[in-house]
Parts: structure tokens; sequence; C-alpha cells
């Protein structure tokens, strides 16, 4: 197991639109393995591979309290968005910056798990939050897209300044 390094925003990596699994092998459980400690020791809630630059379209989750419901979804397509919830958001690519996000209240989802079998999950509340904060990521996007120009400016200013300082 090993820990990855996070990319932070503003990192034009992030931008990256990940492509599909074509095989769930080895190699692609050992990521999944390393995501999931990666995560866990930041610690959050979830992960998308191409925050720690690999651009391939998998996401790990656990929003329990225990850090015990581990939830890998590889090549995730939401089927389903109903209703509307407003939810404050966080983001390990964009360290220290929490502001309020409009996202659907209830998603279905279908995903490949690590024994490469298709399965569909229904999901609302934080767990629908976050799960479509992370297939935001696989597409190229950061929360902060949805705030104001003005705000995504000052986060922009903040973390390169953040990011000179800690060289
Ligand atoms: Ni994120």
């Amino acid at each position: 197991m090993a820990l990855l390094k996070i990319l932070h925003y503003p990192d034009p990596l992030l931008h990256t639109v990940a492509k599909p699994v074509a095989e769930v092998n080895d190699e692609i459980r050992q990521l999944a393995a390393d995501m999931a400690e990666t995560m866990y020791a930041a610690p959050g809630i979830g992960l998308a591979a191409t925050q720690i630059n690999r651009h391939i379209r998998m996401l790990v989750v656990d929003i329990s309290d225990d850090k015990n419901r581990l939830l890998t979804l590889i090549n995730p397509q939401i089927l389903l968005k109903e209703g509307e919830a407003v939810r404050e958001e966080g983001c390990l690519s964009v360290p220290g910056v929490y502001d309020k996000v409009t996202r659907a209240e209830h998603i279905r989802v279908r995903a490949t798990n690590l024994a490469g079998e298709s399965f569909e999950l229904d999901a609302q509340g934080l767990l629908a939050v976050c799960i479509q904060h992370e297939i935001d990521h696989l597409d190229g996007k950061v929360f902060v897209e949805y705030l104001s120009r003005l705000k995504q400016a000052r986060i922009k200013h903040k973390l390169t300044k953040q990011a000179r300082e800690a060289m």
C-alpha cells in the first residue's frame, strides 16, 4: 500500500477528462487500495483517480463515521437525478476551502466493482453529493467551478500563494 500525492487546484491536470477503465485487473485493484488509503489518511470522504494524477474513471468514497463502508466505483454513470439539495462541500484538492453547491438530492448510479461486475446504487443526501462531486473530477471539473468568478479568483490566488510558500 502507498500514499499517493494529491494534486491541488489550480493545477491544470485537474481539468483532464478521465478515460474509461478497460479491464479490472490487479493493477486497478492495487490503485483502488492505494486511493482508499490516501483518502482515509488525508482524511477525506471521497477521492477520484484524477486527483492523484491517474486519468481513468475510478473513484472511492466512504461517508461512514467508522470508515468501514468503502465504495469503489469504476466507470460510474449517473442513470437518474432527482430533487435538489444545497450542501457545503470541500475537496482534498482545494484544502481549506468550503462552500455551498447545489446538486441532485437523489441519484442512481451504474458502475463496475473491483470484481469487474456491474452494479447499480441508489444514493441520497451526503453520499449522493459525494458521488456527484467525484464524478465531476473524472470529467475534469472541480467544485469551485460552481462558485462565482470572483470567489474562484480569490481561491486561485489563495492556493497559489500557499503553494509558493510551501516550496
Ligand atoms: Ni474533490
